[in-house]
């Protein structure tokens, strides 16, 4: 054959090729027909914009993921993609009009405004045109984000200015009933809900040492120890569940569960726990007073939940947030500003900064491997509860305010101090090392968060 013959036919592939890339990879503005409705526009954009291809774990492979060489990298992307975050629970809530989370709203805002999606790597390739968000339809999703979080996640003590940030100053108080908390204070502090009348929740969670024992693993009964690191009681009522898996769903559900615990109290039943106390004519008599069924489960759990709901911790970064402008200096302003570039404000969300969702601990490198000992239990996470593998090593996200004070650090406590827990923070979640002066402005800004319970600051 001749050489022109070649070059007319590498021509002719050359154009079909783009051709087929460019119907395929056409920007499409489908979302414009939902203009009355801003949920399902962003639910429209997300879609049209192949953002689940990667973010559904019912997505499947797409064709070029079976092409040799690019096929196993798309591969890794997808998986990687959906360790990140699940993008069809928003889709479908924003379509149906149910509750979308804190979390998934942030995660969206921060690639709205850093253009970080989808991975650069993808620029390059034809058919991913149409996948990069346009800046109407970044717009679209900058102001549902606004609207949305005036609307559920804004704290009323917010200044006007403030009122879109990520995270949000605390609330000035729950409402309590007082004779409750006076009750579920003494509970609280009582080792009569142990088996030997050694351990209280105290015991675990001291309120002068950050609402934690500062232990690795907690030392129950007989000295047993547990196999994950104690979270702080302190803000507690503010997380969307409780424990590292979520296992109970709320604070009465959470205290139900030590006393029984063999390893950390090691009371045989509530009943037990009742005949104890109401052996104490006194405190018995108190008791009925409020709760008139008397001494049981439901009325001790509920009376140390509503002790806990006074937990607040108020700090300087809520004066910030609440418009004292001077509450927060220059270099602590600035790592605010850090956290937030390095994405820690879309999974440390809200006013508690954290508690608000389950995240896959180490989507950027292997967590565990680096750890260098074997898993535990303790390391299976949401798995625990769900039994669905891809929850496994999901934990919900603690809070970081007062985190200076709840050392050690994550669920295994084995991270020492808060600089590496940073620092894991940005390998493992973020797939970056963080340079050193960031760490340090960061750290300016976490300390912060150390507040004051009944007016004095904790320690
Ligand atoms: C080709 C696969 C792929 C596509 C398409 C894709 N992502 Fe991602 N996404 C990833 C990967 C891989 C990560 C992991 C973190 C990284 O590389 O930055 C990620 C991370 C994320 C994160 C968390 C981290 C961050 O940067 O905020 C969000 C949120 C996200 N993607 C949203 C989107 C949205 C919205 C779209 C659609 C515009 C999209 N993604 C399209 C693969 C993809
Ligand atoms: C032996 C030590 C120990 C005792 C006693 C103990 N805890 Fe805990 N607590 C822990 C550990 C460890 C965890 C984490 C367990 C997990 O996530 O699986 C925890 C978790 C919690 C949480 C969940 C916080 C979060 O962010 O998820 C709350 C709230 C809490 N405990 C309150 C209490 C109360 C109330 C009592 C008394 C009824 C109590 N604890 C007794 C060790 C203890
Ligand atoms: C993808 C979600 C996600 C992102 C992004 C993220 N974190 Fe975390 N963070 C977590 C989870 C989950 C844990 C708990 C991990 C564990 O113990 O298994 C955690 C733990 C921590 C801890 C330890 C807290 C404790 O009480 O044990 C600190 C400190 C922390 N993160 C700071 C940061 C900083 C700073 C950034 C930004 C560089 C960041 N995180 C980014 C999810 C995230």
């Amino acid at each position: 054959m001749r050489k022109k013959n070649w070059l007319t036919i590498i021509l002719g592939l050359v154009f079909v090729v783009l051709i087929v890339s460019f119907i395929m990879g056409w920007p499409t503005s489908e979302y414009k027909k939902y203009a009355d409705n801003e949920a399902k526009q962003v639910a429209s954009i997300l879609k049209e914009n192949g953002c689940l291809d990667c973010h559904s774990e019912q997505a499947s492979v797409p064709f070029y993921g079976k092409i040799p060489v690019i096929g196993p990298i798309v591969k890794a992307d997808i998986k990687e993609g959906i360790e990140y975050v699940d993008l069809t629970p928003l889709c479908d809530a924003l379509e149906n009009g149910s509750p979308v989370t804190e979390v998934d709203m942030a995660k969206v805002e921060n690639t709205a405004l850093s253009g970080s999606m989808p991975p650069k790597q993808y620029s390059y390739i034809p058919i991913h045109w149409g996948q990069k968000l346009s800046s109407d339809e970044k717009t679209v999703l900058i102001n549902w984000v606004k609207n949305f979080r005036q609307e559920h996640f804004t704290s009323p003590t917010v200044s006007e200015e403030f009122a879109n940030e990520p995270l949000q100053p605390l609330f000035e108080f729950i409402p309590t009933d007082s004779a409750k908390v006076a009750l579920g204070f003494a509970l609280y502090h009582d080792t009569r809900l142990s088996g030997d009348n050694t351990i209280s929740c105290a015991t675990c969670h001291g309120l002068n040492t950050g609402g934690v024992d500062r232990l690795q693993f907690s030392k129950g009964i007989q000295g047993q120890f547990g196999g994950v690191n104690p979270p702080t009681v302190y803000n507690a009522a503010l997380n969307f569940a409780q424990f590292w898996d979520g296992r109970a769903a709320n604070l009465q559900e959470q205290a139900a569960g030590p006393p029984l615990n063999p390893v950390e109290m090691g009371s045989a039943s509530f009943d037990d726990i009742s005949a104890a106390l109401s052996v104490d004519k006194v405190f018995n008599a108190e008791f009925i007073k409020v709760y008139p069924d008397g001494l049981n489960q439901a009325n001790i759990t509920d009376a140390i939940a509503e002790f806990e709901k006074t937990l607040l911790t108020p700090c300087r970064f809520d004066e910030y947030l609440r418009g004292d402008k001077n509450a927060l200096t220059a270099e602590e302003i600035e790592g605010y500003q850090v956290f937030k570039d390095n994405k820690c404000a879309t999974c440390h969300v809200g006013m508690n900064i954290g508690g608000q969702s389950y995240e896959y601990f180490g989507v950027k490198a292997d967590y565990f491997n680096f750890r260098g000992t074997g898993l535990t239990d303790g390391d299976n996470g949401r798995f625990a509860v769900t039994g669905k593998e891809s929850d496994r090593h999901k934990f919900k996200t603690p809070t970081l305010r007062n985190v200076m004070l709840t050392y050690p650090y994550m669920h295994d406590g084995t991270v020492n101090s808060v600089e590496e827990a940073i620092q894991i923070m940005g390998e493992y979640q973020g797939g970056k090392a963080i340079p050193q002066t960031e760490v340090s402005k960061m750290i300016a800004f976490i300390k912060t968060l150390t507040g004051t319970y009944k007016g004095e600051l904790l320690q």
